[in-house]
């Protein structure tokens, strides 16, 4: 499939694997996307899980037949995108492999591939015949060795994972030709599961190509953006920024139902409040990666659980953990739990919040066993803090 003056998508649906880095669900599949540029001199840039080589090996003979490649771009070494990188090398001995000085430390590593090497630092270029590439590196979006290749000629930016997305291809690739409404959510559920941690390498990748002439971005995975790209840089600046809409997830966990009492009642009272983006997650049924996402989304979080052995109710606590491990920034935070006869869990997640940081909205709700009309008045009273310090903001912009 050609996309514009001769560079070709090589990419390939992946709709068997259940689970991204064996994690994050894919309810709609994933694409590991490669691109080939047919000049004087062939580059193939970036190559796909090892699982797919053979529908990659046949895409890449449709274009260029028996021709040999004579340069493999590498942007990123996550194996979801080098994973082919040793057959290719068998399949073209001759082929030189382009990346920086940290690529090739991690090729080394994983593949102990040998042969002809192009080391490029920041701002090289490489000249293909028509096609003129340049090369900038973007650390931690979202490994250390990450770069992005930039076709001079055609205006076309390959951006490794950033701008990426989850969900595979149903038949066009570009933007003008789906109906993109699906990706949009699941961009948001990619970004913040897998590179939501690096905010601020983001923030510098996004400044560093804020100048380029970009009429076309060619991410590892998810559709190609042209007309849509400046929504999709404006939602990865948001996210990178940990801006976040109105709204409120309240995520519970509840073993019979007496916690879970207390998370519709601080919806309710939300709702009261004049809050419209309520979301409601039970953490032992919705998988994770989608109550990070809604996290990602919304400035409030309410978490609440029962006590468990005398601690936070694992399914909580799992969550807890991966919030913590992103470093997510400007939220608010408050928060319930239950025992049946030894408290634990609301002091433990005021403990945990030592590690979020969040902004602590409200007093802590704690229930015996089972709601009661107390109860009910601090669930409400908690849920209406909550309210008026997301309606505070409202002034403020
Ligand atoms: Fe799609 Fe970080 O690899």
């Amino acid at each position: 499939m050609e996309l514009k003056g001769k560079v070709y998508y090589v990419g390939v649906n992946d709709r068997q694997k259940q689970l991204f880095e064996n994690l994050w669900p894919l309810p709609d599949g994933v694409t590991y996307n490669s691109y080939l540029i047919d000049d004087d001199r062939i580059a193939l840039i970036e190559t796909v899980d090892i699982c797919y080589f053979e529908v990659f090996i046949k895409k890449i003979r449709q274009v260029i037949g028996d021709r040999p490649i004579d340069y493999l771009i590498i942007d990123h070494m996550e194996p979801d995108h080098s994973g082919s990188l040793s057959l290719i090398k068998k399949y073209y001995p001759d082929i030189t492999i382009v990346g920086n000085a940290k690529t090739f430390d991690m090729i080394d590593g994983f593949y102990g591939v040998e042969g002809k090497r192009l080391v490029i630092k920041e701002g090289d270029t490489l000249d293909l015949g028509y096609h003129r590439l340049q090369f900038a590196l973007i650390p931690m979006v979202h490994w250390p060795e990450t770069m992005v290749t930039f076709d001079m000629t055609e205006g076309i930016l390959f951006s490794g994972d950033a701008l990426g997305a989850f969900g595979a291809l149903n038949g066009g690739v570009i933007d003008t030709q789906i109906n993109t409404d699906a990706y949009w959510s699941e961009m948001e559920r990619y970004y913040s599961n897998i590179v939501g941690k690096y905010g601020a390498p983001v923030q510098k990748a996004l400044a560093k190509l804020k100048n380029l002439p970009i009429t076309m971005a060619c991410a590892t995975h998810g559709p190609i953006w042209t007309k849509q790209l400046p929504r999709v840089l404006d939602l990865y600046d948001r996210l990178s920024r940990y801006e976040a809409e109105e709204g409120v997830v309240i995520a519970y966990g509840t073993m019979y139902g007496n916690t879970e009492m207390m998370a519709e009642t601080i919806a309710e009272e939300l709702s009261e409040q004049g809050i419209r983006n309520i979301v409601i997650d039970n953490v032992s049924h919705k998988h994770h990666s989608f109550i990070i996402r809604d996290v990602f989304k919304y400035k409030g979080l309410i978490i609440g659980c029962p006590t468990y052995n005398a601690n936070i109710y694992p399914e909580t606590e799992a969550l807890l953990s991966e919030l913590a491990s992103r470093d997510i920034k400007h939220r608010y935070l408050g928060w319930f739990g239950s025992f049946s006869w030894a408290g634990a869990a609301v002091k433990k997640i005021g403990e945990y919040n030592e590690k979020l940081k969040f902004e602590q909205v409200g007093t802590p709700v704690e229930m015996k066993q089972a709601m009661n009309p107390a109860v009910e008045a601090e669930c409400r009273t908690l849920a209406k803090a909550m309210a008026d310090r997301l309606k505070a903001d409202r002034s403020e912009s």
